[in-house]
C-alpha cells in the first residue's frame, strides 16, 4: 500500500515528508497506523551524524498507534487493538531476558525478521529507525514490538511511553537505584530527563536538583517535582555543598541533547561516597574520550552507568506507568508542550533546538 513517511536521505538534510510504498505484513508482523509520535533527540542525532545509522531512513521510534493488519501467525495481537510501539523489543528467552535485563535483549535484532525492509520509497528500500519508522502515516513492524494499552489511553501520551518516559524513569528508578531519601541531580531537564524527576519523585527521594540552561525549562522541572533548579552544574554543586553539606548527591542522571566526555568529571563529582551517575544522554560516537579523576572514583567507590531505555521491562513497566498516569502519580498530558502534523516535521525540531518543547508530538488523523 501507499502511505506516507518523513525521510532522512542524507546527513545533515531536513527530514523529507513523501509517499512511500509499505509492505503487507509478513510472517510475525503487524501493520499499525500510527496515531502519535514523539519528537525525542535521539532521531536527530541521526541528522546532525553525531550517531551512524543506515541511509536513506524512516526516523521515529516514539510512538503509538492501531493495529491494521497481522500476517501470518501473529498471536499477541489483532486488528483493532491499540498499542505502543518498542524499540528494544525482549524475545524472552535469551541470557538477559531471563535475569530481568530485556532491555538489553541479545536476540533484539530483528534483521532476520526483515522488519526494516518495509517501506521503499523512490525506487529503493528505506531503513526504519528502531526497526520502528513512526514518522509515518503507517508501518510494518515484528509483533514483538508492540505492548498492547487499553482503549482509554490517548494516543498522544500513550506514544511518549515508547521511549521519553520509560527512558527517563527508569535511569532514576532502575539504573541510578533511587531510594526514599537519597538526593538527586539531573542534568538536562527535557523530555527525557524531566521524567527521571517524576522516577525520582516516585521513588521518595529527598533533594531533587533539576540543571537546566533554558528558564521554561527549569520552571517545568518543578511542576514536575524537583524541589530546586538551576543553571549549571556548578549552581547544583553550591547547592548541594549548602544543603547536604560533605554528603553530596546519591545520584546524578546525564539527559542533556547531546552528551560531552569533558564535562564527566564534574558530573561525577557531584556525587559523594558510593555515588551512582547514570549517562541517558548520547554522546557524538566520534567521541572517545572522557575527562575524570580516575584514583578519586575508585577511593570514593563510586558507579558510572549507561542507559539503555531505561533498564525498563517494557512487558512490566509499561502497564505499571500506565497505572501510575491513572492514579494522577505520572504527569503525561502535561509532557506535550505543542503538537504538530507530519508535514511540520522540521518545524517541530528547530522548536525542540530552539528549547521551546518539553516534548513535541506529531499526531495524525485516524
Ligand atoms: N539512552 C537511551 O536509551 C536514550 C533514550 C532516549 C533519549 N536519549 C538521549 O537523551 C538525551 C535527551 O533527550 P531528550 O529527547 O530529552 O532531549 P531534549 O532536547 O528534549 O532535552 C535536552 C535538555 O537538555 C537541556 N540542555 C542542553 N544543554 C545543556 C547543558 N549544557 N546544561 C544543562 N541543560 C542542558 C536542554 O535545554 C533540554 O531541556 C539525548 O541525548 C537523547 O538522544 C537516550
Ligand atoms: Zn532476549
Ligand atoms: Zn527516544
Amino acid at each position: 500500500m501507499s502511505t506516507r513517511a518523513a525521510i532522512l536521505w542524507g546527513t545533515g538534510e531536513k527530514w523529507s515528508v513523501e509517499d512511500v510504498e509499505l509492505a503487507d505484513p509478513g510472517p510475525g508482523q503487524v501493520r499499525v497506523k500510527i496515531r502519535a509520535t514523539g519528537l525525542c533527540h535521539s532521531d536527530d542525532h541521526a541528522v546532525t551524524g553525531d550517531m551512524p545509522t543506515p541511509l536513506p531512513l524512516v526516523g521515529g521510534h516514539e510512538g503509538a498507534g492501531v493495529v491494521e493488519a497481522v500476517g501470518q501467525g501473529v498471536t499477541r495481537v489483532a486488528p483493532g487493538d491499540h498499542v505502543i510501539l518498542i524499540f528494544q523489543p525482549p524475545c524472552g528467552y535469551c541470557r538477559n531476558c531471563a535475569r530481568g535485563r530485556s532491555n538489553l535483549c541479545l536476540n533484539a535484532s530483528l534483521q532476520e525478521y526483515g522488519a526494516s525492509k518495509s517501506f521503499r520509497a523512490r525506487g529503493q528500500e528505506i531503513a526504519a529507525t528502531g526497526d520502528l519508522g513512526t514518522f509515518a502515516d503507517a508501518t510494518v513492524i515484528s509483533e514483538r514490538c508492540v505492548v498492547k494499552m487499553d482503549k482509554d489511553i490517548p494516543f498522544n501520551v500513550a506514544a511518549l511511553l515508547g521511549c521519553a518516559v520509560t527512558t527517563g524513569w527508569g535511569a532514576a528508578v532502575y539504573l541510578a537505584e533511587v531510594e526514599p531519601g537519597d538526593n538527586v541531580v539531573v542534568i538536562g531537564s527535557g523530555g527525557v530527563g524531566v521524567n527521571s524527576i517524576q522516577g525520582a519523585k516516585n521513588a521518595g527521594a529527598n533533594l531533587i536538583i533539576a540543571v537546566d540552561t533554558v528558564e521554561i525549562k527549569r520552571q517545568k522541572a518543578l511542576e514536575f517535582g524537583a524541589t530546586h533548579a538551576v543553571g549549571s552544574i556548578e549552581e547544583a554543586q553550591a547547592l548541594l555543598a549548602d544543603l547536604a553539606p560533605g554528603r553530596g548527591a546519591d545520584a546524578a542522571i546525564l539527559s542533556v541533547g547531546v552528551g560531552d566526555g569533558s564535562k564527566l568529571g564534574e558530573i561525577v563529582d557531584l556525587t559523594g561516597p558510593a555515588g551512582i551517575t547514570v549517562i541517558t544522554s548520547v554522546s557524538p560516537i566520534a567521541s572517545d574520550s572522557v575527562n575524570m579523576n580516575l584514583a578519586m572514583f575508585t577511593l570514593t567507590q563510586k558507579t558510572l552507568r549507561g542507559n539503555v531505555y531505561g533498564g525498563v521491562q517494557v512487558h512490566r513497566d509499561i502497564p505499571l506507568l500506565l497505572d501510575l498516569y491513572r492514579q494522577g502519580k505520572l504527569k503525561l498530558d502535561e509532557l506535550i508542550t505543542q503538537t504538530y502534523t507530519l508535514d511540520q516535521i522540521n518545524e517541530g525540531y528547530a522548536d525542540m533546538h530552539a528549547g521551546k518543547n518539553l516534548r513535541g508530538v506529531i499526531e495524525f488523523s485516524a
